[in-house]
């Protein structure tokens, strides 16, 4: 089974994300512009743009997908716009300097397949030097957040289980065991049984065709507003696709298939409005990303246990 070709499916259903990646389109892509989609899958963004009027869309996929998006662009009269280009796009050439740089290439918590990399070789290659980018920014932050159906998860794999064990308290097992494992990130949907316990804290910011690497190791500060227990930090990214479109993973934001994402805090942690949760948040490239949460500073901690240490891989 090709997991990406199910993964189109899952983009074909989330409708906020096609609806804001073709207003972004309409808003940016002006007529007889050369277009070049970094990552074009089964076409979509092409089409959009060749619809825009664009005089041709250089469209380049690295998957074994161009036959069928060629195809769908002939059911929908659009192929004689679009030069389908196989390969990645860090090793592809195209015969003329592209006005507009369009690309969704973004992975579960966007970084994952290096959009930030290959669109600023995209742009220093294979466009003009004043050409438009589509999208522009990338922001992602971090807050803490309840969310009961996890915790009793992690209490299984973690909980009580430990202080009996044959009768013997492992408690302290349990703790090298937090501090070792590499907890990764879970992928979730926030309902209104969660609870967000602190606004949000932005911990990384990107400019696309600016910026050339997505590498990072962040502290970041995340006050508590509502008391709590503190099971994960809500990762969620804003995605400004053009001035007046930005998408989002927010659970405020309409829904689309990245969902959200949550980094553990186990066990959790009990918190007051006014309390501070620190974490460092870095992403390594293939290296995924690590979470380490610092122990507490203030009163509030739940007593007898310990700020779990992890680091996470993306998806
Ligand atoms: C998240 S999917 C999105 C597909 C399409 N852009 C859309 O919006 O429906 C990303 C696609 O980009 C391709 N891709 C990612 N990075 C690429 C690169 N640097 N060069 C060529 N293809 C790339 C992947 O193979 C995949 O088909």
């Amino acid at each position: 089974m090709d997991v990406m070709l199910r993964e189109f499916g899952r983009y074909v259903d989330d409708h906020n994300r096609t609806d804001a990646f073709a207003r972004a389109i309409a808003e940016i892509v002006r007529p007889d512009d050369v277009v070049v989609d970094v990552g074009t899958g089964f076409g979509l963004l092409a089409l959009l743009a060749a619809r825009q009027g664009a005089a041709r869309v250089y469209a380049i996929e690295q998957g074994p997908y161009l036959e069928l998006a060629r195809a769908i662009a002939q059911d929908n009269g659009l192929a004689n716009r679009i030069v389908w280009v196989p390969g990645n796009s860090a090793s592809v050439v195209i015969p003329e300097q592209a006005d507009v740089v369009i690309s969704e290439t973004l992975g579960q918590l966007a970084l994952e397949e290096y959009t930030v990399e290959y669109l600023f070789d995209a742009r220093q290659r294979l466009a003009k030097p004043d050409s438009r980018m589509l999208p522009q920014e990338l922001r992602l932050s971090l807050q803490p957040v309840e969310v009961t159906s996890l915790r009793s998860h992690w209490q299984t794999t973690y909980g009580p289980a430990w202080t009996d064990v044959a009768g013997f308290d492992l408690r302290r097992l349990r703790q090298a065991v937090l501090a070792n494992e590499a907890l990764p990130y879970v992928v979730h949907d926030i309902t209104e049984r969660d609870r967000l316990l602190g606004p949000g804290v932005e911990v990384a910011r990107f400019r696309l065709g600016v910026d050339t690497s997505s590498r990072f190791l962040r502290k970041v500060s995340c006050p508590v507003e509502t008391a709590g227990m503190v099971d994960g930090l809500l990762a969620t990214f804003d995605v400004e696709l053009s001035p007046s479109v930005t998408l989002s993973t927010h659970p405020s934001a309409p829904r689309t298939h990245w969902r959200q994402v949550v980094f553990p805090i186990v066990p959790a942690r009990l918190v007051s409005p006014g309390d501070v949760v620190d974490f460092e948040l870095g992403f390594h490239g293939n290296a995924g990303w690590s979470s380490v949460l610092a122990q507490p500073t203030s009163t509030g901690a739940d007593p007898g246990t310990r700020g779990a240490e992890g680091s996470g891989s993306g998806a």
